[in-house]
């Protein structure tokens, strides 16, 4: 083992600071972190938006106590029990959200098979940037995908202890690329890292928190959500291979925009990276993690369509809302970048 001790002696990363409320529920959860617990009964009324700006930024600051937390934050929060229980709470208004906007169903190889059938009129994100997307779109595209890029795959990580046989060896095979191989310098997270400085952005972990918008939270929201319940993990599975199937042809298009608008190389470099690797993931995670896990848990295959169709349902929105306000001239984050 190279233990390399010019990395070893890298100081870790300070937490993000906690963000700004967007609403009672976010208001009460920051105002109680900002305590060490046992806090007073958190709040009673959760019901809001299950899309909505104050409920996903609520729900992602209680999940973040499970990856880094936030630099005033006593790291017991993350096993309080009246968090927990309020979590628990917005997690159902989140799940019920979902629950009413995607059709369902067990037929899992027709769902990816649609992911593979690209459009030859598709306008998405990675089209609009390919062909007429400028920088400062580009900067915006990047800020909202660091809320989850600097953490790349960890939340794919809980998942882990929840597999078994095949399914489990697969999963982690595709999960050592997505952490470098073993080099911390080419880890997905660090690439990306890389790619926020080249474009002259803030690559801090949790910088860009205050700035992004509850469609990019959702998006990672869903993550933490099926990873953290074992209930969950045939959608977290689902979601791992709608995530790897689509992200190999548009990351191809993201590439051809970073050359097009001539962009330092070390942002084009994490989109690359992609292309190839993911074309592979994309197989290792339908035959051998999808395949293998429905053999030994067949009733599973409702909550793996659920993953896939999830992920969709919330890109889409996502994609929906940095084109329209694109296409209008304004910015696509609560706050433009400087
Ligand atoms: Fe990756
Ligand atoms: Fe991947």
């Amino acid at each position: 083992m190279d233990f390399r001790p010019d990395l070893m002696s890298t100081p870790v990363a300070a937490p993000p600071r906690l963000p700004l409320p967007r609403g009672p529920i976010s208001e009460a959860v920051v105002t109680a972190l900002a305590k060490v617990p046992p806090p007073r009964v958190l709040l009673r009324d959760v019901s809001a938006d299950p899309f909505g700006e104050d409920l996903q930024l609520a729900l992602y600051i209680c999940y973040e106590l499970h990856y880094r937390g936030f630099a005033e934050v006593d790291p017991a929060w993350e096993w309080e029990p009246q968090l927990l229980r309020l979590r628990g709470a917005l997690e159902q208004g989140f799940l019920a959200g979902l629950r009413a906007e995607v059709p369902g169903g067990a037929d899992v190889e027709s769902v990816l098979d649609e992911l593979l059938v690209e459009r030859v009129d598709a306008d998405g994100v990675s089209h609009h940037l390919r062909d007429a997307g400028e920088w400062w779109q580009m900067r915006e595209y990047m800020a909202h995908r660091s809320i989850y890029h600097l953490k790349e795959a960890d939340p794919h990580a809980w998942v882990i202890p929840r597999l078994q046989g095949q399914a489990k060896a697969s999963l982690v095979a595709v999960e050592f690329d997505e952490f470098g191989g073993g080099r911390a310098a080419r880890m997905h997270s660090r690439l990306f890292a890389d790619l926020l400085e080249g474009a002259g952005l803030e690559s801090s972990y949790g910088f860009y928190l205050d700035a992004v918008p509850a469609e990019m939270l959702a998006t990672v929201n869903l993550m933490s959500l099926c990873g953290l319940h074992r209930a969950l993990r045939g959608a977290m599975v689902g979601h791992f291979a709608a995530a790897e199937i689509t992200t190999a042809p548009s990351a191809a298009r993201m590439a051809r925009a970073l050359e097009r608008l001539e962009a330092d190389p070390r942002c084009t470099l994490f989109f690359t990276e992609h292309v190839e690797a993911d074309a592979v993931h994309e197989q290792v995670l339908r035959h051998d993690v999808i395949g293998d896990l429905l053999a030994r848990e067949p009733d599973l295959a409702t909550d793996v369509v659920f993953g896939v169709q999830t992920t969709e349902l919330l890109e889409d929105r996502l994609g929906r809302h940095l084109l329209a306000c694109w296409r209008s001239g304004r910015t696509s984050l609560l706050h433009p970048l400087s």
